[in-house]
């Protein structure tokens, strides 16, 4: 039997996962790791632990491995998209990532739409400038530590940069390329113009390959500290959200998919790369060649229940399920309490980094079971917001995949179902970005004509959950007055702004 390895380089943690031919998940490691915070709106984590937790869960799950080791053909990538890495001249990294939910960077989305041009920047890179993306994250440090920035020879993503510590060499692949506001989206290529506009050197960014292209081998090394062969062939990977998309099979038109990870994202399948959404959702390159997907972000979706959980959890309730206990019994609406889960800003519809949270309507009758679900319903409610946009430009959006923290729980699937007002499907062995990464190794390998050939044979749905009328309609009503919220809280959070530590 042969295998490829899947490695997610998450926000919060590395999954691994060791996949046979038959697409079935042998075994799985995963290592944690915190973010740095240091101040509202920060945050970063320091690359080293990246490799570090991926070498010892590496070795970890080589431990138990009972097969010959070079069976073990490829091994590929997902990743946390967006964060910077800068390294200098040697290869070293020269000061901590900074990640894709850090919002310090609203002056340098200004200062890239007054260089630029609002409409020039979507019409080389289709997305508007948003704190979270690489562009305005290596402009702060252009203008907050400039020595730093000049000792800079080279920019990475956290997958490119991990795996150029596994092979010892640099690549970056289209997929997450996208997220940087760097690259010429339907050319494929670095844009000249932006970076000529910042004075950033071609030589800044990496050379560009297809997620599935080979790019070298484990190092003598590496292989040594982790017990993989030093034959172990590497390939690109891709973003956590088209590695998100291709493990669930998101690979034809039509196809849409909802992702519940520390953000949650709506992403939608594109063949081309002309259509216009004026910036309203993001549009990057997947990972399978010349292919595009659409997507909408909700910052705060898993994040918003386990920070609701950490702050309000009783100490017995380890996991989601005792946590959300309860949240059957109450009806569609939560009794009136109301959740927006904007407790880091929030980018679809809103691009809005000083935007808040809020509970509207808590009432002395409520108990935590009504408020784990208005959490759940919010974070639902945002998600629905992208929904709204595709269906809005004439997409047609009746059936969804759900995978990650939505897809763990009965009552919550019932509910996107009818907050979607679609079909909502549940797939049979459910691995998020880590199967996306493991069918590119795959693909890579040569085990299949293509990535759908190999999705047809990885990936089942096992259960459907159809929208319920009497809830449908609840929750439109209610749809409208979420919808107020933003527009009703904005002016108070911008006043509230300046107790924020
Ligand atoms: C997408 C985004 C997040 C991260 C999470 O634009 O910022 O979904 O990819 O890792």
């Amino acid at each position: 039997m042969k295998y490829v390895i899947g490695v997610d380089l998450g926000t919060s943690a590395v999954k691994i996962l060791l996949v046979n031919q038959n697409g079935e998940v042998c075994h799985e490691v995963s290592k944690s790791y915190p973010l740095i915070i240091e101040r509202s709106g920060y945050s970063e984590q320091n690359p080293e632990e990246w490799v570090e937790k991926t070498t010892v869960g590496l070795a970890e799950l080589m431990d138990v491995f009972d097969g010959d080791v070079s069976d073990i053909e490829g091994i590929s990538f997902s990743g946390q998209m967006h964060g910077l890495v800068l390294v200098d001249h040697e290869g070293q990294v020269v000061r901590n990532a900074i990640l894709w939910n850090d919002t310090r960077t609203t002056p340098q989305c200004e200062e890239i739409y007054d260089v630029v041009g609002k409409q020039r920047l979507l019409e080389i890179t289709k997305n508007p400038a948003l704190e979270g993306f690489t562009l305005p994250k290596i402009l702060w440090v252009k203008k907050h530590e400039p020595e730093i920035l000049e000792r800079s020879s080279l920019f990475m993503l956290p997958k490119d940069y991990l795996r150029y510590r596994i092979t010892g060499h640099i690549h970056m692949e289209y997929s997450d390329a996208a997220g940087t506001l760097l690259l010429d989206i339907a050319k494929r290529e670095w844009s000249q113009e932006i970076l000529n506009l910042f004075d950033l050197s071609t030589g800044f960014c990496p050379p560009l390959v297809e997620s599935h292209d080979f790019v070298g081998t484990v190092t003598d090394n590496f292989a040594k500290e982790t017990g993989l062969s030093n034959k172990t062939k590497v390939f690109a990977g891709g973003a956590d959200n088209a590695c998100g998309a291709i493990g669930s099979g998101i690979l034809n038109e039509g196809k849409t998919l909802c992702s519940i990870g520390t953000s949650g994202v709506v992403l939608s399948y594109e063949e081309r790369n002309d259509l216009d959404f004026e910036g309203k959702v993001h549009y990057f390159n997947h990972g399978e060649e010349n292919a595009y997907y659409t997507m909408g972000v909700t910052l705060a979706a898993g994040y918003s229940l386990s920070w609701f959980k950490d702050t309000f959890a009783k100490a017995k309730e380890e996991d989601f399920d005792q946590f959300l206990e309860g949240v059957d019994e109450v009806a569609a609406g939560s009794n009136g309490l109301l959740y927006t889960p904007y407790i880091v800003g929030e980018r679809t519809p809103y691009a809005d980094s000083s935007i808040r949270g809020s509970f509207i309507g808590i009432d002395a009758a409520h108990e935590r079971k009504h408020f784990d679900r208005s959490v759940l319903e919010g974070i639902t409610f945002s998600l629905n917001e992208s929904i709204e946009i595709f269906r809005n430009s004439g997409k047609t959006i009746d059936s969804i995949i759900s995978i990650g923290g939505g897809a763990k729980n009965e009552t919550w699937l019932q509910m996107q179902a009818d907050i979607f007002n679609a079909k909502v499907e549940k797939l049979a062995s459910e691995q998020g970005p880590g199967m996306g990464a493991a069918m590119l190794a795959a693909y890579g390998c040569g085990w299949y004509p293509s990535l759908k050939d190999c999705a047809q044979e990885f990936i089942q749905t096992s259960k459907t959950y159809y929208p319920i009328k009497e809830n449908v309609e609840a929750y439109k009503k209610l749809f409208k007055i979420y919808q107020q919220v933003y527009t009703q809280t904005k002016e108070l959070n911008d006043q509230l702004r300046e107790y924020r530590k």
